[in-house]
């Protein structure tokens, strides 16, 4: 279908990267759904089958070389990419504070959630630009809004996403068609959000899934919460 409209997600064989591919694929788009693992992200994709189309597409964020193999395999298959949905992301210093997580972290995690989405948007920027309305949508978290200072919880994890809504803003002065947000889903009951996380996966995927669909294309370079901007 030559107009179908095209999403990928990153890190979604499963968590909130996997609902959104699902609730797209449900809205009729042609769906990558991005994983590092090439087995979990296959499984993934047939557990979706059903809902719609969904392609699998090998990807790893935090290395250059997979994400220019990634860009070059998606062209094969697609002409325009409408729809970047930057959610692989990992949280590894929990148990860590400002003095004490290693350079180690602190490097692989900026690598992962920060970087990661920045080179994947260069990589994918000429197959956007081929889009009438192109989004980026870079799942970030409140644990990275500056407002209101910090409470120590996860430094490391913490700083990327700060790092990662300046990207957010960077990206849209870069991309002026393009609606470039940065969203918070909120505490998500995943493999990374836990147990006791107050919302199910679908609660945390809807707004991520609004900015990638419904959402005015003039709302570009803001942080976005429950469909409302809130402060960086
Ligand atoms: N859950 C929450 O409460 C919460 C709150 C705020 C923000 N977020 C954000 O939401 C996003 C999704 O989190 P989640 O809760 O769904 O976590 P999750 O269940 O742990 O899933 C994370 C996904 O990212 C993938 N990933 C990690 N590193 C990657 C890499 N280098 N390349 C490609 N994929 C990679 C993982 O793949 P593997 O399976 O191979 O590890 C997995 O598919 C993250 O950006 C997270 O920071 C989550």
């Amino acid at each position: 279908m030559k107009n179908q409209k095209t999403a990928l997600v990153t890190g979604a064989n499963k968590g909130i990267g996997f609902e959104v591919v699902r609730q797209l694929a449900r809205q009729s788009f042609r769906v990558f759904l991005g994983a590092r693992n090439a087995k979990a992200g296959r499984e993934a994709a047939e557990k979706l089958k059903s809902e719609g189309d969904v392609v699998f597409l090998e990807i790893d964020v935090s290395s250059e070389k997979s994400i220019r193999a990634a860009a070059e395999e998606f062209a094969r298959q697609s002409e325009r990419l409408d729809v970047l949905v930057n959610n692989a992301g990992i949280l590894l210093d929990e148990d860590k504070s400002a003095l004490t997580i290693t350079p180690e972290i602190f490097e692989t995690t900026l690598r992962t959630n920060t970087l990661g989405p920045s080179l994947v948007a260069q990589a994918f920027a000429p197959l956007l630009k081929k889009s009438n309305a192109p989004k980026i949508v870079n799942v970030s978290s409140s644990g990275g809004q500056l407002e209101d200072g910090a409470d120590g919880w996860a430094p490391g994890y913490c700083v990327s996403k700060t790092a990662l809504n300046g990207v957010t803003v960077q990206l849209a002065a870069a991309l002026p068609k393009c609606a470039v947000n940065s969203v918070c889903p909120g505490w998500v009951r995943t493999a990374m959000g836990g147990e006791n996380a107050t919302r199910s996966v679908g609660e945390g995927a809807a707004t991520i899934v609004w900015l990638a669909t419904d959402a005015p294309q003039d709302l570009t370079g803001k942080f976005v919460k429950d469909r409302k901007v809130i402060p960086w």
